[in-house]
C-alpha cells in the first residue's frame, strides 16, 4: 500500500491539557528535509494556552454540525478528537460522511467508554481478564446481589459521568446508598439508569494507551495516573491529578503479558464485533496479585496521561495518528525517548467539588529546560489576563534523565506559578520514587 501524503491542515477538538499536549505534539514534527513546512493546526474550542500556540475557534465540543462546518470552512484535511463526548455523539461518523479523515472512533467504538455494561459484556464474551460483575436496572435485585459479594465493592453507573460515576464502597451501607442514588435518585441521569456492581480489584493501576487501526495497533509508553485528589491517594476521585511515564511497575515481562492477555485480544474482539476502530483505546488496568485485569476502556487519550506520554515519543505523532486514521498502521514502529516524564496537575482549590473560577494566573517568565506548561481550565478575561476557568487548570510536565530530576523541575515551576486558589498534590510519582527510581 502506498502511504497517503500527510495532511497539511489539522483541527484538534477539545479544550483540556490533553488537547494542548496534542497540539504541541502535532506542531512538533521532525523536519523531513530542508525547508519542510509543518502543518497548519487549529483548535476548537481550545483554551488560553492553546490559543497562544494556534488559532482557536469558539465551537463547543458537542456542536457536531458546527465542528464539521468549521473543518470544511477552514479546509481541514485531518481532525483529531480529544474528548469522549463528541465521539459518543458520533462526531467521527459525521466527519467521515463529509469526507474528512478523523482520528477517534465512531459512535459504535466510543460505546466502549460510553457504556461500561457494553464493555463488560465484550470482555466476558472474549475471556479477557476483568472483575466479575452483575448488571442491574432495579434496586431490589441489586441490593440482594450486594449481600452475596465481599466488601469493598464497586458500584458503577453505566454511562458517561465525567469520571464521577464510580463508587468504591467500603461498607455495605455505602454500596446500598450508591445503588439507590443511581437507580432511584436519578444521580447521573440516564447514565445511571443501569448499573454494574463489580468486585473490587486490588493492586496498582496503570494506563495503557493503544493507537488502534482495525486489527493493527501500536502500544504507547506506559504511565500511571493519580486519581484521588489528595496526597497519599486520599479524598475523592478526580479526572487525574498527575502522571508519570514510564510506569516501571509494568516491567517488560508484564507488558508482554498485558499485550498477550488484554491488548491483542481486545483489539481483535473489537474488530470481530464489527467496529472499525480508528483511534486511541485507553486500557485502564489493575495489576492484581494474580495478573493484570481490565478496569475500564476509554475511547480517547487520557488526561493527564497524554501530557507525559506524547512528549516521550520521538516518532512523528502526526504520522502515527494519520496512519491509524487511514488504516495504514501495519508495521509502524515507535521511537521513544529514554527520559522520564512527570506531569503535576494544578487544580483550583475545592476541585472536584466546588471551586472558584476567574482567578488571575501569573506565570514564571522563563521555564527550565524541557518543562512545559499545558493549559486546561484557563481563559483570558476582558483585560487579556489569563484566569482560571475550570477544575483542573494547568499541567506542568517535565522531562529529565531521572524521575526525581523531572519531579524537582516540575515542582519548582508549580511553586513559581502565582494563583491564589491553586492546589496540587505534592506526591506525584512518589510510589515509583520510593521504590528507588
Ligand atoms: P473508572 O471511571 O472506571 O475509571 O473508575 C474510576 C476509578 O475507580 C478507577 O480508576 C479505579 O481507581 C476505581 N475502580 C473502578 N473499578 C474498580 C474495581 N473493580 N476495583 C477497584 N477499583 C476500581
Ligand atoms: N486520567 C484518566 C482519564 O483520562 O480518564
Amino acid at each position: 500500500m502506498i502511504p497517503s501524503a500527510l495532511p497539511r491542515s489539522l483541527l484538534v477538538v477539545g479544550s483540556g491539557g490533553r488537547e494542548h499536549a496534542l497540539v504541541r505534539a502535532l506542531l512538533r514534527r521532525p523536519i523531513h528535509g530542508a525547508g519542510a513546512v509543518g502543518p497548519r493546526v487549529i483548535c476548537a474550542p481550545g483554551n488560553a494556552g492553546i490559543a497562544a500556540d494556534v488559532p482557536c475557534f469558539p465551537v463547543a465540543i458537542d456542536d457536531l454540525p458546527g465542528i464539521v462546518a468549521l473543518a470544511q470552512r477552514e479546509q481541514i484535511e485531518f481532525v483529531v478528537v480529544g474528548p469522549e463526548v463528541p465521539l459518543a455523539l458520533g462526531l467521527a461518523d459525521r466527519l467521515q460522511a463529509a469526507g474528512i479523515p478523523v482520528y477517534g472512533p465512531k459512535a459504535d467504538g466510543a460505546r466502549l467508554e460510553a457504556s461500561k455494561i457494553f464493555t463488560k459484556e465484550l470482555l466476558l464474551k472474549y475471556g479477557i481478564p476483568t472483575a466479575a460483575a452483575g448488571i442491574f436496572t432495579e434496586v431490589a435485585p441489586a441490593l440482594a446481589y450486594l449481600r452475596t459479594r465481599a466488601i469493598p465493592i464497586v458500584v458503577k453507573a453505566d454511562g458517561l459521568a465525567a469520571g464521577k460515576g464510580v463508587v468504591v464502597a467500603t461498607s455495605l451501607a455505602e454500596a446500598e446508598g450508591a445503588v439507590r442514588d443511581m437507580l432511584e435518585g436519578g444521580r447521573f441521569g440516564s447514565s445511571g439508569r443501569q448499573i454494574l456492581i463489580e468486585d473490587c480489584l486490588f493492586g496498582e493501576e496503570t494506563s495503557i494507551l493503544v493507537v488502534v487501526s482495525g486489527r493493527d495497533y501500536v502500544i504507547l509508553p506506559t504511565s500511571q495516573d493519580h486519581k484521588r485528589v489528595g496526597d497519599g491517594d486520599t479524598g475523592p476521585n478526580t479526572g487525574g491529578m498527575g502522571t508519570y511515564s514510564p510506569a516501571e511497575v509494568v516491567t517488560p515481562v508484564l507488558l508482554e503479558r498485558i499485550e498477550r492477555e488484554i491488548v491483542w485480544p481486545s483489539v481483535q474482539a473489537i474488530a470481530d464485533e464489527g467496529m472499525d476502530y480508528r483511534g486511541t483505546l485507553f486500557v485502564g488496568i489493575m495489576l492484581t496479585p494474580t495478573g493484570p485485569s481490565v478496569i475500564e476502556f476509554n475511547a480517547r487519550f487520557g488526561d493527564p496521561e497524554t501530557q507525559v506520554v506524547l512528549p516521550r515519543i520521538e516518532s512523528d505523532v502526526l504520522e502515527l495518528l494519520w496512519r491509524a486514521a487511514r488504516g495504514e498502521l501495519a508495521g509502524q514502529q515507535l521511537a521513544v525517548r529514554p527520559d522520564y516524564a512527570i506531569c503535576v496537575v494544578i487544580a483550583a482549590q475545592g476541585y472536584p467539588d466546588n471551586y472558584a473560577k476567574g482567578d488571575e494566573i501569573a506565570f514564571p517568565s522563563v521555564l527550565p529546560d524541557r518543562v512545559s506548561i499545558f493549559h486546561a481550565g484557563t481563559a483570558r478575561d476582558a483585560a487579556g489576563r489569563v484566569i482560571t476557568n475550570g477544575g483542573r487548570v494547568l499541567g506542568v510536565t517535565a522531562l529529565a534523565p531521572t524521575l526525581r530530576a523531572a519531579a524537582t523541575n516540575a515542582y519548582a515551576v508549580c511553586d513559581a506559578i502565582g494563583c491564589a486558589t491553586k492546589y496540587f498534590r505534592r506526591d506525584i510519582g512518589a510510589r515509583q520514587l520510593n521504590r528507588g527510581s
